[in-house]
Formats: C-alpha cells, sequence, structure tokens
C-alpha cells in the first residue's frame, strides 16, 4: 500500500539529472521541447536549491523544478517541469512537490513564481492567472493558462514585459 509518508522529499541532486529527464519524457513526450515554457529554460538554468524530487522504495517517482528569470526588471521564478510518474498519481505527490518549491523560493526571499499549467490544478495552489497582455513569453502560449503565485504583497503587480534570463 503506498502512503504519502512514506515518500521522501529532498532537493535535487545532480545524480537526479538523468532520472528527472526520464519522467519528464514520460509525462510530456517529444511534443514538451516546442512548448513556450521550454524556450524559457533554454534561456535560464534551473535553481537545484529550489527543485526538489520524491523518491518512494529508492526510486525517483517525482519531480519539480524552478528556473530564476526576471519579467521585465522584475525577479521571478518559473515553475516546471511539474511531473509524477504515472503509477504514483493522485496521491498527493504533486501538490506536496509544488508546496516545498513555493516555501523554498519564499524562504529564499524571492517575490513570485510563474507557470503555465492547468489552472483547476494549481488554482488551490494559490496561483492565479496573470492579466492577459502583462507577461509576454517567448513563443506562443494559451494566455488563460499562464498563472502566478504571490509570495509577497503586490508581487503579481510587478510582473509586466518580457520573460528572459536575470541580469
Ligand atoms: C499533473 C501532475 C503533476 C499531478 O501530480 P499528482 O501527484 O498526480 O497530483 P496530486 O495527487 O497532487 O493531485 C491530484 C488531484 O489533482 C487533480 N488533477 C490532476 N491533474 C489535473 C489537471 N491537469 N487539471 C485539474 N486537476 C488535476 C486530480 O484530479 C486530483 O484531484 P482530487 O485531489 O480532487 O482527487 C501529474 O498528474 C503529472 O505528472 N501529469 C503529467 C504531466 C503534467 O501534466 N504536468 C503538469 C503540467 S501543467
Amino acid at each position: 500500500m503506498f502512503d504519502l509518508a512514506d515518500v521522501r522529499f529532498m532537493p535535487e541532486h545532480p545524480d537526479h539529472a538523468p532520472l528527472i529527464a526520464a519522467i519528464t519524457d514520460e509525462a510530456f513526450g517529444p511534443g514538451r521541447f516546442v512548448r513556450a515554457a521550454e524556450r524559457v529554460r533554454e534561456m535560464a538554468s534551473h535553481d537545484p536549491a529550489l527543485s526538489f524530487v520524491a523518491e518512494h522504495g529508492g526510486a525517483i517517482i517525482g519531480s519539480v523544478r524552478l528556473t530564476p528569470i526576471a519579467i521585465g526588471r522584475a525577479p521571478s521564478l518559473m515553475l516546471g517541469p511539474l511531473a509524477v510518474r504515472p503509477d504514483y498519481k493522485n496521491r498527493g505527490v504533486g501538490k506536496a512537490l509544488m508546496r516545498l518549491a513555493a516555501e523554498a523560493a519564499r524562504d529564499a526571499g524571492e517575490r513570485s513564481v510563474i507557470l503555465v499549467g492547468d489552472p483547476p490544478y494549481y488554482a488551490p495552489l494559490g496561483y492565479y492567472p496573470l492579466p492577459p497582455g502583462s507577461v509576454i513569453m517567448p513563443g506562443p502560449v494559451d494566455i488563460s493558462r499562464l498563472l502566478g503565485l504571490p509570495l509577497a504583497d503586490g508581487a503579481l503587480a510587478e510582473l509586466v514585459g518580457k520573460v528572459g534570463p536575470r541580469r
């Protein structure tokens, strides 16, 4: 029987990279490379201290990454990919990874997180739709799926402009 209490959550280590790549390929398939979020991740590297894996029975079963970015002149973080292995879905692993990443980002003094994803999944985790036209992604994106999590008061209102690497 699976018990979420038996899952160990930890910051990403370099050894995890090939396992994360395999989980992500399994979850999204080769189509992921054309997504706008992937364009952002090509411009900047994720921060391993703000990225987490879930381990169960010695296997990595899920992961989430945060990548430092700038939106206009405001620092932010881009979340993704988030993926959980098919056999372990709907057991709370994804939400636990999301909460851990947000807590770590807040503790690190970050002000916001953005992502492209399904609003019904992310809204209960505190994500709001970003105003249309405010955040310009480096590729086409369904605007209703562009979401932001404020980690400080008023932080989402600062997010205006093009998404790029931090300077
Ligand atoms: C999306 C994903 C990360 C969720 O992780 P998970 O560990 O299975 O999810 P959790 O156990 O934390 O949450 C499950 C709940 O979220 C809901 N949910 C899952 N995916 C959802 C989605 N795309 N939209 C709306 N709700 C969703 C489930 O129905 C379930 O609801 P319930 O708690 O009311 O039963 C995982 O299913 C996955 O890897 N999917 C493929 C990759 C992907 O789509 N990544 C997200 C990109 S937006």
